[in-house]
C-alpha cells in the first residue's frame, strides 16, 4: 500500500463559542510537505481554526486526523501529538526575561533528555537556520521585530516538528521583513521536510508561499474554496468573494459607481 499523502485531514468539523457558530462542517485536507493558508477577512474563524488543529480549543463536532491518526488532544497520546508540532503565534511571544538562546533551550530541557551541552549544540544549529546565529546571549527586547519574529520560529522548530503552525506570521512586520520571514517559512519546510500550515490575510504571502489556500467566509459559515490562489484568482466557477479578496476588492470597484 503507498502511504497516503495526506498529512491532515479535517472531516465535518464545526466550531462554536457556546451559542456562537463560528464555522459549520469544515472538510479539507493538508497534503504531507505542502504549505497550506487559511485565508479570510478577519474574524472569519481562522485562529479558532488553527486552535482547533492543535488541541487549544475543543470542536463542537468532527475529527481531526494526523496521518490517519485520530487526534484527540485531551487523550494521554494527546501529548505524544503535541510534540509533531511546532507553533508560532501572532505576538511571537518569547519570554522577555530569558535570553534567545534559552527561550529555545526551554522546549528541549523539558521534553528531551539531551545534555546541556548538547541542547546549546541544538539552540545555535536552530538559531543559524533562521538567520540569527550568535544572536543568542540577546534579550528579546534587544531585537528589531523581524528578528523577534525569527526567534520565535527558532523556537518552535527546537523540537524538530513534522508540522509547523502559524497564525499571522507577518503581523506587525514592514514588507521586506515580512518578505523575509515568508522565505525563511519556505527554507525551513525544506529543511525539516515539514508540512506547514499559515493563517494569513496578507496577499503578498498568500501568493508567495501557499500551495493550497482554503477560504473561510463568516457570512455562511463555511469555506467557500480550497485551492491554488494563481488559480483561484482567475477561476470564474470560484465564488466571487475569494476573487475580489484575492484581487482587493477589484471586482467591487468594477461594479461600484465612480467616485466624482
Ligand atoms: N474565546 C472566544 N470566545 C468567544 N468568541 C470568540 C473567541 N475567540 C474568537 N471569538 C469570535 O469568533 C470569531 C472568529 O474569531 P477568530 O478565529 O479570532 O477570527 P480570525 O482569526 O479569522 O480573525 C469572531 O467573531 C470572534 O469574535
Ligand atoms: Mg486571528
Amino acid at each position: 500500500m503507498e502511504p497516503s499523502t495526506e498529512k491532515i485531514s479535517v472531516k465535518d468539523l464545526s466550531m462554536a463559542y457556546g451559542d456562537f457558530v463560528v464555522m459549520r462542517s469544515l472538510n479539507f485536507s493538508v497534503k504531507r510537505g505542502e504549505v497550506k493558508v487559511i485565508m479570510g477577512g478577519s474574524g472569519c474563524g481562522k485562529s479558532t481554526l488553527l486552535k482547533h488543529m492543535i488541541g487549544l480549543e475543543r470542536s463542537s463536532s468532527g475529527e481531526i486526523f494526523y496521518d490517519g491518526e485520530l487526534f484527540r488532544p485531551d487523550a494521554t497520546a494527546g501529548d505524544a501529538f503535541c510534540r509533531r508540532f511546532g507553533v508560532l503565534f501572532q505576538g511571537g511571544a518569547l519570554w522577555t526575561s530569558m535570553t534567545v538562546a534559552e527561550n529555545i533551550a526551554l522546549p528541549l530541557e523539558s521534553y528531551t533528555r539531551l545534555r546541556a551541552s548538547e541542547i546549546r549544540e541544538v539552540v545555535e544549529f536552530k538559531l543559524s537556520l533562521v538567520g540569527l546565529a550568535g544572536f543568542g546571549h540577546r534579550y528579546p527586547s534587544e531585537l528589531s521585530g523581524g528578528m523577534r519574529k525569527r526567534a520565535g520560529l527558532a523556537r518552535a522548530i527546537a523540537l524538530d516538528p513534522q508540522i509547523l503552525f502559524f497564525d499571522e506570521p507577518s503581523a506587525g512586520l514592514d514588507p521586506l521583513s515580512s518578505r523575509r520571514l515568508d522565505d525563511l517559512i519556505l527554507e525551513l519546510r525544506a529543511a525539516l521536510g515539514a508540512t506547514v500550515v499559515v493563517v494569513t490575510h496578507e496577499l503578498a504571502s498568500i501568493f508567495a508561499i501557499a500551495d493550497s489556500a482554503l477560504f473561510l467566509d463568516a457570512e455562511t459559515k463555511s469555506a467557500l474554496c480550497d485551492g491554488n490562489p494563481n488559480d483561484l484568482i482567475d477561476d470564474p466557477t470560484v465564488d466571487s468573494k475569494v476573487r475580489n479578496f484575492l484581487k482587493r476588492g477589484e471586482l467591487d470597484q468594477a461594479t461600484a459607481p465612480a467616485i466624482k
